[in-house]
């Protein structure tokens, strides 16, 4: 990742933390719009709890980006725990597509194809290391 794209993630995510409650709720009715399935993962979840865990671990990873290997074995944990919450490789995507959607969303013009470059290459680097967690729970229970 370049000092360029750190400072564009920075920049919209600074705009994004005051509105990030309503941020978190549009990213969940966008992820239930573009797969209804995904509904009964979160069958018996307090939404509004979700939704400050979700943007603290987005700020978790914005607080880390000069050492995003450090938060790797916290990564691997957190994958490892969602296979227990029934989450599949293919979910990791959908969530990627609905989390820069509302980015966009959110961020109105000051979104642009830099901003969403630098967000698919955040999102990749966690998602990557929350599914090399995953995989290794499944071959453990294997
Ligand atoms: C970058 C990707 C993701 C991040 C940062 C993230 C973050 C979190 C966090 C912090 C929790 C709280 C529980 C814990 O720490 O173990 C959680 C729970 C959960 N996540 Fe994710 N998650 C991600 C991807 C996904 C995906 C792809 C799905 C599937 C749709 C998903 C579904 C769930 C579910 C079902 C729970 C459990 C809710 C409950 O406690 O009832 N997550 N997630």
């Amino acid at each position: 990742m370049t000092p360029a794209q750190k400072e564009t993630l920075r920049e919209t995510w600074g705009k994004v933390v005051p509105i990030a409650d309503t941020a978190a709720a549009m990213f969940y009715d966008r992820l239930f719009e573009i797969d209804p399935t995904l509904r009964r993962l979160f069958g018996g979840t307090d939404m509004a709890g979700q939704r400050e865990k979700l943007v603290e671990a987005l700020s978790l990873v914005l607080e880390n980006l000069d050492d995003l290997e450090a938060l790797v074995p916290t990564l691997e944990d957190l994958g490892c725990r969602h296979v227990a919450y029934g989450v599949k490789t293919g979910h990791y995507e959908t969530v990627g597509e609905a989390l820069l959607w509302t980015l966009e969303q959110g961020l109105g013009e000051t979104w642009s194809p830099t901003a969403a470059d630098a967000w698919a290459l955040a999102y990749g680097f966690v998602a990557g290391a929350m599914q090399r967690g995953a995989a290794t729970a499944n071959a453990i229970a294997a």
